[in-house]
């Protein structure tokens, strides 16, 4: 039995990258081991929603985690911010996190390149606070997607920094985790790169039929295969990927065939894959709906959650103060 621990951000809804990136890997060991799901709203200030913004997003995203499968008597649910030790802990990581280091995480460089006006010091140290969510449970295994592997990496590096300062076998050094081996990227539909809230290029679990098949008729492709069994253009590729998480083998067997002899048409392989999406999100949409509108469940699920995720999280923090020095007198 082992630790998991895993999260999502609350800046929007859920879309096909945070499901089978994260969740779905989540989901499958919530029955089987010690797992903490949370929802990352401290995370979420970095990008600084309005107060009813921010609610909302956590209400809608624990809507949708629950809809997913997550199953509250299994697994420990919880919002981050209901978890006040997590604050503490990421204090004391700070005092062992070296601006250098965090200066040079891609996902920072990035996001200074993506947001130039709103470079704040929440997104410099975000992988500390990550650490101090992940460490906090004494986690093993975290269950998320290709792009938070940097990540995972410094979490790595400040548990172990940690334990050889205090000269202590305190804290684990935690694994990204997936159960196909590799872990995740699944494409966006424009073409290039992945498929992530701020780039708008999603498939979302609460996205209608109509919406669904408007964004795959409208995904980039190219001009088609002008020889056989030529090789796929990123574009192309980026379809049959996403069509290996909702297809049928036989199915993307048939189209891969047809690209192969320069048959195949986008038109049809478009259509195919915007009907095998909608068969798997509209169940998920529909009891998403449910049960955000279940106001007393919702909030039984976040107290209860919050509760145990308290009792593990104080506990590792009273070990960590002991271990650092602060003590009674
Ligand atoms: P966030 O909200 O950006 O993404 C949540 C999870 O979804 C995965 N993901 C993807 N996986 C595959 N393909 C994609 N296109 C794709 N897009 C998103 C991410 O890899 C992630 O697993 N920093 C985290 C939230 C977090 C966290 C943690 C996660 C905060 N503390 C501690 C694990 C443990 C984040 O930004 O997730």
């Amino acid at each position: 039995m082992e630790t998991v621990v895993s999260g999502i951000r609350s800046t929007g809804n859920l879309h096909l990258g945070n499901y089978f990136g994260a969740l779905a890997n989540f989901i499958k060991m919530q029955h089987e081991n010690n797992c903490y799901f949370f929802i990352a709203d401290y995370h979420s200030l970095t990008t600084h929603p309005t107060p009813a913004d921010l609610h909302g997003n956590v209400r809608q995203v624990l809507s949708e985690y629950l809809a997913c499968g997550i199953d509250p008597e299994a697994a420990t649910i919880y919002l981050q911010s209901d978890v006040h030790e997590v604050a503490e802990l990421y204090l004391l990581l700070n005092m062992i996190a070296y601006v250098g280091e965090l200066e040079r995480t891609t996902t920072f460089k990035e996001k200074v390149r993506l947001q130039p006006d709103n470079v704040n010091a929440g997104l410099l140290t975000y992988p500390v606070l990550m650490a101090a969510d992940i460490i906090i449970h004494k986690a093993s295994r975290v269950p998320v997607g290709k792009d938070q592997e940097p990540h995972l990496e410094m979490t790595r590096k400040f548990a172990r920094r940690f334990n050889n300062m205090y000269s202590v076998e305190y804290f684990p050094e935690p694994e990204a985790y997936n159960f196909g081996k590799e872990l995740v990227k699944i494409p966006g539909l424009d073409g290039s790169g992945k498929m992530g809230k701020s780039e708008g290029n999603g498939i979302y679990l609460t996205d209608d039929e109509k919406t669904i098949r408007k964004k795959v008729m409208a995904a980039v492709t190219d001009t088609g295969p002008v020889e056989k069994y030529q090789e796929l253009s990123e574009p192309v590729k980026n379809l049959f990927t996403i069509m290996k998480f909702v297809s049928r083998p036989d199915t993307i067997e048939y189209f891969m065939e047809k690209y192969n002899l320069c048959q195949i048409r986008y038109g049809d392989l478009k259509k195919q894959l915007a009907e095998d999406l909608n068969i798997f999100v509209e169940p998920l949409r529909k009891r998403i709906m449910e049960i955000s509108a279940d106001e007393e469940y919702l909030r039984k699920v976040v107290k209860d959650g919050a509760d145990k995720a308290r009792e593990s999280a104080s506990r590792t923090v009273r070990e960590v103060r002991e271990i650092i020095g602060f003590r009674p007198f």
